[in-house]
């Protein structure tokens, strides 16, 4: 997946993003790769079975009275609108067809994809991977670990880099912001667990740059500099927190037939 095709540039495009504890959406301006309203967000359901999370997409659809292409992250595994993987969220995700179960829900065309290719789509577009080219590795900490890997500025989706085993560890459990949320650990021994998956992460795909991000990205300048022994750049995301509703509209975008062809 890359750049969306010119026929939706310059249009609005819906984004929503599907989290562990929220689920939040804004119209996205495609050229600037903008919010053109204020997000909205509500809770996420608990349990996440599909059905309760798709009424929930509805509803923060139908605050902006939206109708037309919507894009949503999920995270997990999803290959052509069916979610295959469901780490942190309920299990009944498993083999379905979401993009059609959210497509019949909102009555509007649905691209589906993984959360951490949204967020990774939207830094190599219109944030701190811009015009990036090489092998970048765009990885957000939150729950889990997310990751989107590019080479050359295209998309190799559902690498699933969280799941990678360190120490013996899936590397989510030991260095998620959730891991160092609920083991209360300092930003020393924090930093200390992210530069080791980094440097595993270099090890097999010996990127250029590292995007990081996810909701910590804010506080970069607390565990970046304390980082150390990685040759490949890092840098903190841009978009933060907005990356995976940006990046939900560009699939959708990419994924429209466009205006013209629609008329
Ligand atoms: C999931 C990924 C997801 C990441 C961030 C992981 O547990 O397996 O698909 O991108 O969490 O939400």
């Amino acid at each position: 997946m890359s750049v969306p095709p010119l026929s939706v540039v310059g249009m609005d495009v819906f984004g929503v993003d599907i989290g562990g504890s929220g689920i939040k959406g804004a119209p996205v301006d495609l050229k600037r790769g903008e919010l053109t309203e204020e997000r909205f967000k509500i809770l996420t359901p608990k349990p996440a079975t599909p059905d309760a999370v798709a009424d929930s997409v509805r509803e923060v659809v139908a605050n902006f009275g939206w109708s037309g292409p919507v894009g949503v992250t999920f995270p997990g595994v999803v290959v052509d609108g069916t979610t295959c993987t469901a780490a942190n969220v309920a299990e009944e995700w498993v083999g379905v067809d979401a993009a059609g179960l959210l497509g019949e829900r909102l009555d509007s065309p649905v691209t589906v994809l993984n959360d951490a290719d949204a967020a990774g789509l939207a830094e190599l577009h219109y944030g701190a991977a811009r015009g990036r080219r090489g092998t970048v590795v765009v990885l957000t900490f939150g729950t889990g670990i997310g990751s989107a890997v590019f080479t050359d500025g295209k998309l190799v989706p559902n690498t699933e880099l969280g799941h990678l085993e360190l120490q013996g560890h899936d590397a989510e459990t030991r260095a998620s912001t959730r891991a160092k949320d609920e083991e209360d650990l300092s930003w020393q021994r924090w930093a200390r667990r992210v530069q080791r998956y980094l440097a595993h992460v270099e090890k097999l795909f010996t990127p250029e740059l590292f995007v990081i991000g996810g909701g910590v990205s804010r506080k970069a300048d607390k565990f970046l500099p304390l980082i150390e022994g990685v040759s490949a750049e890092i840098l903190p995301a841009q978009l933060q927190n907005n990356a995976g509703i940006v990046g939900a509209a560009m699939a959708a975008g990419a994924a429209w037939p466009g205006p013209a062809a629609a008329a």
